[in-house]
């Protein structure tokens, strides 16, 4: 080691590596390669259908891992911690209400919630505030969601009900910012209440129940506010991208206003914002807030490996116990799935084949033609090579109420007003840290600095 640096595994032992390394220990050693530790055996995999293997394997042999989900399970377990049959139960129970329903309500109430937000910004100044706003912004939402209680945005005392110490807001983000203290702490400290679980039931139990409140609030609160955040920030440091939703937002309200619609609807409005759909996507390639999808195998169970650039198939085995870690950033930032893949080009994403658009060449007359038509479905990506939600059987059950919100979010702050990055503010040093750096938030992606940065009016 005398001289050279750290050895080639220690960035295996440091959390969040994948964001920092992007995809350069595949470069090293493989598209898929084992990491042997005296603690475990680890799995790495950065190819696209070897992911796709994993993730939509039928049988029941890549699980969720035990360690992870008992720490999740704090109220009860819920669809994100079961595996087999019991997900399948949970899976019937919490699906449904995942229909247009909730999208239209999430959408109204975020533009309510950003409307609160708007003002409080262009009156105070938004100073070191970028984070907290949003984060209280998608709590309200996900408290209407998840609860059927609206807050205004503010967690002042107002918002308090009658007995209680604090907002259901403040309370959700205390929990949030001591998410990671809390998951590792004995769950005898946490008091829960012993429930008994009656046989042959249909419905859940309020073990269940509080396990699956807990999980949504935990799956969807930190993933759709960091994803709303990194976009703000992008949007600061890309003028034109910004410009280009801007053209997209006036373009639709004006639609709506020529025949006579005032507000802006899910059902009529959302299928139109697709450059702004497809900023989000962009940017949660670049800015992966869930790094990683983490499986076990149990029992020694064979993997069928696929070479990206050859095309041949082979089988390994792994031993049981193995750990399986498909590294999403590796996917997403790999040239061959996304060339050049460190320019944010939401334009990739309005083409049939968003995987051959290479941002730094002049777009093919096949590619310009898609992008003129806007017919082709977003995401039309192939299988494996975009992971921010999953993709096969356990895909996130939430994509598209994080669409609807952060859609709304945007095309409301948009309409009137624009990010920019507070004058003293180096744009080098935000990119600098926005690409290189992971906030080390317990569960997902976040930025490492309060950005500051400014909704100023827009010049119409
Ligand atoms: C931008 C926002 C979001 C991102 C990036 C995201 C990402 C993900 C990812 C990667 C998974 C798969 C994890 C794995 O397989 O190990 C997942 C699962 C899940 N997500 Fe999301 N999520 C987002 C928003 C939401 C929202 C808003 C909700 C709920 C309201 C939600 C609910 C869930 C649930 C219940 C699962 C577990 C599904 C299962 O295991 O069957 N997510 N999410």
């Amino acid at each position: 080691m005398k001289g050279k640096g750290w050895p080639k595994w220690a960035r295996f032992m440091i959390k969040d590596w994948y964001y920092e390394d992007k995809g350069r220990a595949h470069d090293e050693f493989g598209e898929v390669f084992l990491v042997v530790s005296p603690g475990d055996l680890v799995c790495y995999v950065a190819a696209a259908k070897t992911a796709m293997n994993i993730t939509s394997s039928q049988r029941k042999v890549f699980l969720k891992m035990r360690e992870k989900t008992k720490m999740l399970d704090l109220f009860g377990p819920s669809v994100a911690t079961t595996n087999g049959d019991a997900w399948r139960f949970h899976l019937r129970i919490t699906l449904p209400p995942f229909g247009d329903a909730l999208r239209q309500l999430v959408w109204v109430e975020t533009r309510r919630q950003a409307s609160m937000l708007a003002k409080a910004w262009t009156k105070n100044g938004v100073g070191q505030q970028l984070k907290h706003g949003i984060y209280l912004l998608t709590v309200n939402v996900a408290s209407l969601a998840n609860f059927g209680r609206r807050g205004d945005w503010t967690d002042g005392p107002e918002n308090t009900p009658p007995n209680h110490k604090l907002s259901l807001a403040a309370a959700i983000t205390l929990l949030n910012d001591y998410l990671g203290q809390i998951l590792l702490m004995p769950k005898w400290l946490l008091a829960a209440q012993g429930v008994t679980e009656p046989d042959g039931r249909t419905g859940f139990t309020n073990k269940e129940i509080k396990g699956n409140l807990f999980l949504f609030l935990a799956a969807g609160y930190e993933t759709t506010a960091n994803s709303m955040l990194s976009s703000c920030i992008f949007l600061a440091l890309h003028g034109d991208i910004q410009d280009r939703i801007i053209e997209e937002v006036d373009c639709v309200h004006h639609q709506a206003i020529e025949v006579s619609r005032v507000e802006l609807s899910y059902t009529d409005d959302m299928p139109k914002f697709r450059y702004l759909t497809s900023f989000m996507y962009e940017s949660l390639r670049v800015f992966t807030i869930v790094q990683s999808i983490t499986r076990k195998v149990y029992e020694p169970q064979n993997l069928l490996v696929h070479d990206s650039s050859t095309g041949e198939t082979r089988n390994v085995q792994l031993p049981a116990g193995t750990a399986v870690i498909i590294n999403n950033v590796a996917l997403h930032f790999l040239p061959l799935n996304w060339p050049s893949p460190h320019v944010l080009e939401p334009r990739r994403w309005l083409v049939s084949e968003p995987n051959t658009f290479d941002p730094l060449e002049k777009p093919t007359a096949a590619q310009e033609a898609d992008m003129a038509a806007g017919t082709t479905p977003i995401p039309n990506h192939e299988r494996g090579t975009f992971m921010a939600f999953n993709e096969g059987l356990r895909a996130c059950l939430g994509r598209i109420f994080a669409k609807a919100e952060f859609v709304a979010f945007f095309a409301h702050m948009l309409r009137d007003h624009r990010f920019e990055l507070d004058e003293d503010v180096s744009p080098a040093d935000v990119e600098r840290i926005m690409r290189l750096r992971s906030g080390g938030s317990v569960v997902t992606l976040t930025p490492s600095e309060n950005v500051r940065v400014r909704l100023v009016p827009r010049k119409k």
